[in-house]
């Protein structure tokens, strides 16, 4: 269903939101699990670890599934479709990534901010878990880079489907 153009005007504006803003969220959660991972400071390093719990729980997460849910309404509702476009099928499954990823940390984010809070973390405590973080955050930051690109170029290229559903055969022929 195509959507009216003050809704669709609507709806990109929350996907372009939700989107570009877990893209700064996660940079940010980045630059804290860097911080925590490198700095010799305990106070800085336990605090750094509170933030990215916080932070991944209340404005990433919810972020990351309201850009994929956004997403849907804008392939749905509108001309692009969902699979008839390379691109934007290739922004569905980066972000289906992304979103999976991130579920699967949240648990090991949520140990690493409960353990400095309990204890004093040196810097060879949850050494591979917090390594963990920073490679994670950094790949989803790239991943999200890449899906703002494929957004704002919007390559050439349409699937089969697409091919198909924009040139249907001429009547009469199969
Ligand atoms: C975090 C991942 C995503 C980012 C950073 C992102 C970013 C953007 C941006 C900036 C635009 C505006 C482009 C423009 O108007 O020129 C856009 C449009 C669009 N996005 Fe996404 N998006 C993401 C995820 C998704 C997903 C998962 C889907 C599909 C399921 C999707 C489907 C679309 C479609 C169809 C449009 C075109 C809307 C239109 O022109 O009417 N996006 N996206």
């Amino acid at each position: 269903m195509i959507m009216k153009p003050g809704i669709r005007k609507l709806a990109l504006i929350v996907h372009i939101v939700s989107s570009v803003g877990s893209l700064g969220a996660v940079a940010a959660f980045l630059a804290l699990a860097v911080a925590g991972l490198s700095s010799e400071n305990d106070r800085l390093v336990r605090s750094a670890y509170v933030a990215t719990d916080v932070l991944a729980r209340v404005v990433v997460v919810p972020l990351v599934l309201a850009s994929l849910l956004s997403g849907l309404v804008q392939s749905l509702g509108t001309k692009w479709g969902l699979f008839r476009h390379y691109w934007v099928l290739a922004k569905l499954l980066l972000t289906l990534l992304v979103a999976v990823v991130l579920l699967l940390q949240v648990k090991g984010i949520v140990y690493v901010a409960v353990e400095s809070l309990e204890s004093p973390v040196s810097n060879t405590d949850l050494l591979d878990l917090r390594r963990s973080l920073v490679v994670h955050a950094a790949g989803g930051l790239v991943v999200l880079l890449v899906t703002t690109a494929l957004s704002v170029c919007k390559p050439r290229g349409m699937t089969r489907y697409g091919w198909r559903r924009h040139h249907p055969p001429p009547a009469g022929r199969t």
